[in-house]
């Protein structure tokens, strides 16, 4: 059923947060030899690919999300042929190594933003308008030496890029090109919605009153010529063997704009929808973006799913609250959709956030942390990590030993989805339940109620359920769900 060109549409994602992943030379912080070493775990748990987040070098006032060098690898992290000998090994492994784009903003640091030759790559006014920063504060930074004001949606260390200029244009372009060229299988490209700001630097709208108002953001972000960039940059893509895939950072709330990015297929593969990552863990809540999707996407588009990522609160904390019931019910659902999901490193193990005391908050712009530590590889710290550990109960080690542990449920997941049709049908079912058919026979039923409930119409035999002891069970047409239960019925 799989066609090698779209391998994308049914493969597993996985998001690494590089820093915190696998630590190879005990230093203190993840890195592309630690990765490697853990392709065996990523192969054995059956991802089909690894999203990386920014490795290029940054001195990290954003944590890599400020780069001042796009075509480089961390120190840190290794070096140019350390990633190659990843791409090369999880090749081996028939897994695809995605890398984060930064081309939003850059590092202060980089040398375009000090090279007076380079002065049209950026954002200036001689006077502000009233754009606000997404971290707070004035988007605009008076620049001591040029005596004009710079555009930061984000820190005043990560100056914009101006996308109007061709010189930025063909310069990403090239960069594009030159991780495709080493096997890079496509991009993760960071505020892919923002790249081109108004021409005209035109003041937002202030709606609401008083204390209630807020800055609609219309002209710094999602405008129409941004389109032309990803037609472009999809011309790239195919020009590979397999095509390279684009998957976008798309905070764009209105499905029907969303759908813009995907265009007329020759714009994003993959435009994430965030409606569904942020709504709450609620049967009606998610269907219906899950269908308003269906509507506003061409029939031929496909969706992309996450619960978790480096930016929110993870999914077992925030949807499930820690309860294993609901944490399974949450991974069935994600794995079990018609689209591509993408796992956060440790959704695997149900791992929660994890609090971290103000004073050793390094994210200081928007305290992110608790979304980043390290991956519980042992039951107990093996050294001393950039950032702390949080509860290592749900650790590898043990719950590989264990065949009943999360760890196993969520791998038998990826292996149920592989016999699943890329067709979706949602089925009638009483409130709090939500259940669907992929392609004819198979059916994804997940009860997010507190009420026991039947779902009727579903014949076969239960392939997984949340509580493991129903695999195997036959269903003749009705399948009774308990509180906070799931099950993925095939045929018999
Ligand atoms: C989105 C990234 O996911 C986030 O971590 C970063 O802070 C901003 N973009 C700015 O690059």
């Amino acid at each position: 059923m799989s066609d090698e060109r779209v391998w994308w549409r049914d493969a597993v994602l996985y998001q690494i947060y590089v820093r915190s992943f696998a630590d190879a030379n005990g230093d203190g912080h993840g890195d592309l030899p630690g990765i490697r070493s853990k392709l065996d775990y990523l192969e054995w748990l059956g991802v089909d690919a690894i999203w990386l987040t920014p490795i290029n070098p940054s001195p990290n006032a954003d944590w890599g999300y400020d780069v001042s060098d796009f075509y480089g690898v961390h120190p840190d992290y290794g070096t140019l042929d350390d990633l190659d000998a990843l791409v090369a090994d999880a090749g081996v492994r028939e897994i695809k190594v995605l890398i984060d784009l930064v081309p939003n903003h850059t590092s202060s640091a980089h040398p375009w933003f000090s090279d007076p030759a380079k002065r049209d790559w950026y954002v200036w006014a001689d006077k502000p308008n009233n754009w606000r920063s997404a971290f707070g504060g004035p988007a605009w930074t008076k620049h001591p030496d040029v005596g004009r004001y710079y555009l930061h949606n984000f820190l005043p260390e990560q100056p914009d890029l101006n996308w109007w200029s061709d010189g930025v244009r063909k310069e990403f372009e090239e960069t594009l090109r030159f991780w495709f060229d080493r096997g890079i299988a496509g991009f993760r490209i960071d505020v892919a919605h923002a790249l081109i700001k108004d021409e005209q630097l035109r003041d937002n709208p202030i709606v609401g009153k008083a204390k209630e108002s807020r800055e609609e953001r219309v002209y710094n972000m999602n405008r129409p010529e941004v389109h032309e960039i990803y037609r472009r940059w999809r011309r790239i893509a195919r020009d590979y063997d397999p095509e390279r895939v684009l998957l976008g950072e798309t905070w764009v709330p209105n499905l029907a704009e969303l759908a813009k990015y995907y265009g007329g297929d020759d714009e994003l593969h993959l435009p994430m929808i965030f409606p569904f990552t942020l709504a709450q863990l609620d049967a009606a809540e998610l269907s219906e973006i899950v269908e308003g999707t269906v509507q506003a996407f061409p029939a031929e588009a496909w969706p992309v799913w996450c619960g978790s990522n480096h930016d929110i609160v993870r999914f077992p904390t925030r949807w499930c609250g820690g309860d294993e019931a609901k944490i399974r019910c949450a991974l069935m659902l994600l794995l079990g959709l018609r689209g591509t999901p993408i796992l956060y490193y440790g959704d695997e193990l149900g791992m929660e956030q994890v609090e971290i005391p103000a004073s050793e908050q390094l994210d200081t712009a928007h305290s992110r942390d608790g979304a980043r530590t390290p991956m519980p590889w042992t039951p107990t710290a093996d050294h001393e990590w950039w950032i702390r550990h949080g509860d290592l109960t749900r650790n590898v080690e043990d719950m590989r030993g264990d065949e009943t542990s999360t760890l196993w449920f969520t791998r038998e997941l990826l292996a149920a989805r592989r016999e699943f049709a890329q067709t979706m049908t949602t089925l009638d079912t009483p409130e709090g339940v939500w259940a669907w058919r992929r392609g004819e026979s198979a059916v994804v039923a997940v009860n997010l109620g507190e009420q026991s409930a039947a779902v009727r119409g579903v014949q076969g035999r239960i392939r997984l359920g949340t509580r493991g002891a129903r695999g195997g069970e036959s269903i003749d047409g009705t399948l009774q769900l308990g509180p906070w239960e799931g099950a993925v019925v095939l045929p018999q």
